[in-house]
């Protein structure tokens, strides 16, 4: 690993009030990645300084038990647990057999195809956000971040208590003034560039659309504990940028989709560090709810008109069973591929590198980018 060359570690735009909430060297976070994130991938970038997150909204409490014992096991820095306020639709609750088998017809055949087998129906069995909980807090861990709502006030009061920090999750200046007046920590803003899913909880995600420029600084304005930058920022030039619009720390997530320790397929993997990852769109017919992928057959496959579309999180289990085939056959044309649109910029394969090099290219410039930016911020 290359040293850092960092000519001034105790630089103000360093020593910001996230980096001594979050007590990180470095105002870098890596994102939640549900499903495509590894222990090892969460650990390498807290042990370097910055935040790691591990995404775990799909694991059950014993599953999350065992992962951040593990994760402790690998680290003793700071980092994030993430989970999603809101589990499922309403609707889920009341999918019958025959809206299944509608959905299910969609696709059969290309399930057929991958040499999959055809799923059989099976009610909504939820896993619960209150049990996910439960484990998160009893194991006190150093940061709680969540999307797609806000956990109950008693939850709030039991991390405050135990000194989780909490970050939560906006995609409108509207949802940081929600968050700050719920007494969290610190926001994330999520410009619609962003990879995976639309973070949304006031109003439905496809009308709460911002890109990163325009939502930043109006969050900025809007709230007054600290902002972290989110949604296409991939390299130095995406660090300055946010710097200069009023955040405070970034947070990256397809950058590091690239890496080594990421869980990502390693055909997906192959299309990012080659720059091969064309473009992305916004998509509601993966999983039920609006998210950003790569464009290829299956997006196009999916977001036929005619394909009925059941509620989260059963379409997204109902996918499973032609992505897994399709993963088994190295189609990468037919497997969901989540990404944002700063997809082709990531490329770096070794996370430490790629922080390195933007701690290295930022610092010079950062320091008085951010203090720019409050000057500015205060006259307008
Ligand atoms: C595969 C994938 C899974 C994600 N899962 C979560 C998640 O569970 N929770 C969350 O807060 N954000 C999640 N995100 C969003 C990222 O943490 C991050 O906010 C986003 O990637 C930032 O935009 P960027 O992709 O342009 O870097 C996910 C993103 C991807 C690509």
């Amino acid at each position: 690993v290359r040293p850092v060359n960092t000519p001034n570690t105790e630089a103000a735009w360093l020593r910001t009030p996230l980096a001594e909430l979050l007590g990180i060297r470095y105002p870098i976070v890596q994102g939640p990645l549900n499903g495509l994130n590894t222990q090892r991938l969460t650990a390498a970038v807290s042990n370097f300084g910055g935040l790691g997150s591990f995404g775990a909204h799909g694991l059950t409490p014993d599953a999350l038990k065992a992962v951040i014992a593990e994760l402790r096991s690998l680290t003793s820095k700071p980092f994030a647990i993430n989970l999603w306020v809101s589990m499922e639709d309403a609707s889920a609750f009341d999918v019958r057999e025959a809206d299944f088998d509608k959905s299910l017809a969609a696709m059969s055949a290309n399930i057929r195809q991958m040499g999959g087998t055809l799923p059989a129906f099976a009610p909504y069995k939820p896993i619960r956000f209150a049990d996910q909980m439960r484990v998160v807090l009893d194991a006190n861990v150093p940061a709680f971040s969540f999307i797609c709502g806000i956990p109950p006030r008693e939850i709030l009061d039991e991390c405050r208590a135990r000194g989780i920090r909490t970050i939560g999750t906006a995609t409108t200046p509207a949802e940081a003034v929600a968050l700050e007046q719920h007494g969290i920590e610190m926001i994330v803003a999520s410009g619609f560039e962003a990879g995976g899913h639309r973070a949304s909880f006031l109003r439905p995600a496809a009308e709460s659309l911002i890109g990163t420029f325009s939502l930043l600084p109006q969050v900025v304005d809007a709230v007054k504990i600290p902002v972290i930058a989110a949604g296409g920022i991939a390299d130095a030039r995406g660090v300055l940028a946010a710097l200069a619009l009023g955040a405070q720390g970034v947070l990256m997530g397809t950058a590091f989709l690239a890496s080594e320790q990421s869980g990502t397929n390693p055909l997906y993997r192959d299309l990012l560090r080659t720059g091969r990852a064309g473009s992305t769109a916004l998509t509601k017919n993966f999983t039920g709810r609006l998210a950003r992928g790569i464009e290829n057959e299956l997006m196009q496959f999916m977001n036929r008109p005619d394909v009925p579309v059941l509620p989260y999180p059963l379409q997204r289990q109902l996918l499973r069973n032609l992505t897994t085939p399709a993963e088994k056959r190295q189609q990468s044309e037919w497997l969901a591929l989540w990404a944002g649109q700063s997809a082709n910029l990531s490329r770096n394969p070794d996370p430490i590198d790629l922080l390195t090099r933007l701690i290295d290219q930022t610092a010079a410039l950062a320091p008085s980018v951010s203090a720019w930016s409050r000057r500015v911020a205060a006259r307008l």
